[in-house]
């Protein structure tokens, strides 16, 4: 009856509350959290990192998610909460990452706070695009990603994309992002 490929499990349909106003996955299966010690290497001032660690690492941003099998066909999905605050002057951010299957793009859909898509290509293009409810960012293949906060509470925001994408973070780690997104004299500056 199916032309399937052979590749992609046969599994139960199903559904999940996601709580809009809070910007919350009810009941989510697994929850990622990186603290701020997981960022070593991603911020201009090393040593506010530290100072934030010693005083008392909190975390930084989760991921909950009902996780299907990381297969073609099926589709990733997830809410990502990513705490306001600054490091020195530097918005808080996500680590960012390319996909594994770099031919692999990712929806997201803002659903609480203020911040920024960062995007860039392997050979150094950046492009951003704001973060606000209802906004919806389409990051194509190719781009690596990451979300900053700019306001003064969680960015909260929803994500799908292919179940074969992976994550490739050791590509940003060395590379870095061109821009970076800072708080000075209550503006929101990219440079
Ligand atoms: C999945 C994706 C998001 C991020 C999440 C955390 O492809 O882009 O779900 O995984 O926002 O960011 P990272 O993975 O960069 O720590
Ligand atoms: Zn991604």
């Amino acid at each position: 009856m199916f032309d399937t490929l052979p590749e992609t499990s046969l599994i139960q349909p199903f559904g999940v509350q996601l709580d809009l106003v809070e910007g919350l996955m009810e009941n989510p299966t697994r929850r990622t959290e990186r603290r701020a010690s997981a960022m070593r290497g991603h911020y201009n001032d090393a040593a506010a990192l530290e100072k934030i660690i010693e005083g008392g690492d909190p975390v930084h941003y989760e991921v909950l998610e009902v996780p299907v099998p990381e297969e073609t066909g099926h589709l990733m999905f997830c809410i990502s909460r990513l705490f306001p605050g600054t490091v020195g002057d530097e918005c808080f951010m996500t680590k960012g990452h390319y996909h594994t299957r770099v031919n692999t793009g990712e929806i997201y859909l803002a659903l609480r706070g203020k911040g920024l898509m960062m995007m860039k290509t392997p050979d150094g293009e950046c492009r951003w695009e704001e973060f606000r409810p209802g906004r919806m960012v389409y990051v194509p293949p190719y781009w690596g990603h990451r979300s900053i906060n700019t306001g003064d509470e969680p960015l909260v925001s929803f994500c799908v994309y292919p179940g074969e994408a992976g994550h490739n973070y050791g590509d940003i780690e060395t590379e870095g992002f061109p821009k970076r997104a800072f708080i000075r004299d209550g503006s929101v500056i990219v440079e």
